[in-house]
Formats: structure tokens, sequence, C-alpha cells
């Protein structure tokens, strides 16, 4: 972790004091930052097919709303204040990637990604607050940030984009390039660009209950099987034929007891859940694949380094990565967990051979490289 961070905080101060509890402001917490993108690149990076890109613009109060894929004539001769966010910049730039790994204090399970906005003077997205935890970190130019812990989170229903009704700013200040602001979920917050302005978000998911409840269900749903059937040879003749009999609703509710789950079942959702690629994102294998041989050789001089949009994740002895799920030997857990940590593995010398194919699958499947 850069040393300035945290402006002078440990990793563990700032969890204890502020994480979750309250915002932060760091002066210079990243000094000299702020110049890995300008307009013209952000509205390329939004342009490209690859990019999940929003541009959000108002005029007198107007708003409007648009998602990408854009092409360069949607920024040209726009009068109007307008802002163009472009999420996952951790995959479309190396040195994003690079900056989200400054925030390895908070578990990776919890990262979201890196959205950068390009804002021209006097534009803003509008009061709102985020589900997430969020580091705002100022590149180019000056933002001025209102925040507010107000409970009144009620939004307008007349624009097509969350803003809140009553927004009543409590603090204040003017970002400038390298200065940070870290936010807790559902805190208010208002930014306006003085001048061009360019803000790096480092997100980390807080998931709503009902969500996971949802992605939990779908997981649960792929791999219960109930047997049998629905069954009534001793079916009584019914008084009203359209009432739903007790012994009906008795034998479902029987049924429906022998879905099982515990917490294992919930740790490899999680596993799962949590890795699942977006779903613009995808891998490309190879091509073409060295062999077995030809890899190991190489993985032994070089190292391999999992693909930025690689997710792998590990609970005990299970290992998660894009979405699927796999046991590791007590022998390979080690080397695997340093590669997960740390994305990259120097030394492959604790490994056996189920460890290097696995790697080797993994390798065919572009989740990393040699
Ligand atoms: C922005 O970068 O314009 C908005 C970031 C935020 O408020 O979350
Ligand atoms: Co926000």
């Amino acid at each position: 972790m850069i040393s300035t961070l945290l402006g002078g905080l440990t990793a563990k101060e700032f969890l204890r004091d502020y994480w979750q509890k309250k915002p932060l402001l760091v002066r210079g917490a990243v000094p000299g930052f702020g110049d890995w993108l300008d307009r013209d690149s952000t509205v390329a990076l939004a342009c490209s097919d690859d990019a999940e890109a929003r541009l959000i613009a108002n005029a007198d109060d107007e708003w409007e709303v648009r998602r990408g894929p854009f092409e360069p004539k949607d920024f040209k001769r726009r009068k109007d204040l307008w802002t163009v966010l472009v999420q996952g910049v951790n995959l479309l730039l190396p040195q994003g990637d690079a900056l989200l790994r400054e925030f390895d204090f908070i578990p990776h399970a919890r990262l979201d990604d890196l959205m950068v906005s390009y804002a021209v003077d006097g534009a803003g997205v509008g009061p709102h607050f985020d589900n997430y935890d969020v580091f705002l970190l100022q590149g180019r130019g000056k933002r001025h940030w209102r925040i507010s812990q107000q409970k009144d989170l009620r939004l307008r229903d007349d624009v097509p984009l969350k803003i809140l009704s009553h927004f009543k700013s409590e603090q204040d200040w003017v970002l400038e390039p390298g200065d940070m602001l870290y936010l807790p979920p559902q805190y208010a917050h208002d930014g306006v660009a003085v001048g061009e302005c360019m803000t790096w978000s480092i997100g980390f998911r807080a998931a709503p209950a009902q969500e996971l409840m949802e992605g939990f269900l779908d997981y649960l749903q792929e791999r219960t099987l109930l047997p049998g059937r629905y069954a009534d040879p001793d079916l009584k003749l019914q008084k009203h034929p359209a009432e739903i009999g007790n012994a009906m609703i008795d034998q479902v509710a029987d049924m429906l007891s022998e879905i099982k789950w515990n917490r294992s079942v919930v740790r490899d959702f999680l596993g799962t859940y949590l890795t699942e690629p977006k779903p613009h994102v995808y891998f490309e294998p190879p091509q073409p694949a060295l062999s077995f041989a030809r890899f190991t050789a190489k993985a032994r001089k070089n190292g391999v380094c999992l693909d930025p949009k690689a997710q792998l994740l590990f609970a005990g002895k299970l290992f998660f990565i894009n979405g699927e799920e796999c046991e590791v030997d007590a022998a390979d857990r080690e080397a695997l967990r340093r590669l997960a940590d740390y994305r990259q593995l120097s030394d492959l010398a604790g490994l056996g051979e189920d460890g290097l194919s696995l790697l080797y699958d993994w390798y065919c499947d572009g989740f990393l490289q040699a």
C-alpha cells in the first residue's frame, strides 16, 4: 500500500475507525496521481465495445442518461453539462488494475471495480447515494464534493437517474489531483466538476440481502434434485372442488422441507457467486496453447499471473475461479493462496503435479498467463 494512501492511518486503524462508519478525506493520498487518462482517452474507452459506459448530462435540470457503447460524435459540440462514466477500467488499463491492488487491505471478495469519470466544468451526476463503499480519488482537475449523513434518502421521481429529493450538504471540500474521499454505503454526496475533471472511483460491493437471496436460490435450484412426485391415492371426496385441501398443502410442505442447505452450501454459493464474471466479460484462451510440458517449463521460469479479468477466491480447501469451484490438495494450497492473494506466483516450487495441472487448465481457459 502507498504509505500516503490513508493519510497516515494504518489499514487496521482505517478499518477500525472509518470503514463502513464515517467518511475520510485524505489530501495527497496518491501524490502525482491523475495522468493516466484524459478526455480523449476516456472517450475512446467509452466508445470501445468491451467497455460499460454511461453518459449523464443535464441542462436546466433536464437530465439525460444514455448507455454505451458510444461514438466519438456523441461527445462533440455538446452544450449541456455532461459526464461520461466508464466501469471496469481495471480491465481496460493495466495501471487501473495496479491501482486496485493498492486497496488490498479490503478483502477481494468485497471488491467491485474501478470506474473513471470525465466531466466538463460544472457537470456532475447530481446528489445521490451509492450502495457501495467507495474511494473517490481525484484525477485531473478538481471536484467540489458536498456530503451529508442525512437519513432522508428519498429520490426524485421526475428524472431518469437516482437523484435525492432533499439533499442538505453538511461538509464540503474541493479535491485536487491525488486527494481522496472515502464514503461508506448510503452516504449522500454530490460532486461538481470545477473545470474539466476526472474522478476515479474504487468501489466495494455491499450486496443487499435481497440480491444475495436471489443469487442463493438460483444456486440452490441448480444443485437440488427433489425425488418423487405428488401422489394422492387416498384422495377423499371434497365438499368444494375449488378448495386447496389440507392434505395437499401438507404433502407439498413435506416435499419442500427436503430442500436442505447448510453453512458449507453458503460458502460454495459465495465462492461461485462472487467470482462469477460480469456479463460482458469473456476470456481468451491461448491460440495455440502450449503443451503441458512447455507450459510448466515456462511457468517455472517466469512464474504465472492471473488475467486481470480473472477472479480467484478461496475458503479452506476450496478455490473458486470465475464461477467455478475446485478442491485443492493440502500440499498445493499454500502456493495457490499466494496466487489468489497477490494475483501472481513467481515460485512454483511448492506445487505438485495436481497443482500444476490445475494451473494448466486455468491457462488453457485464458484465466492466467505464464
Ligand atoms: C462521478 O465520478 O462523477 C460520480 C462518482 C460518484 O458520485 O459516485
Ligand atoms: Co456516488
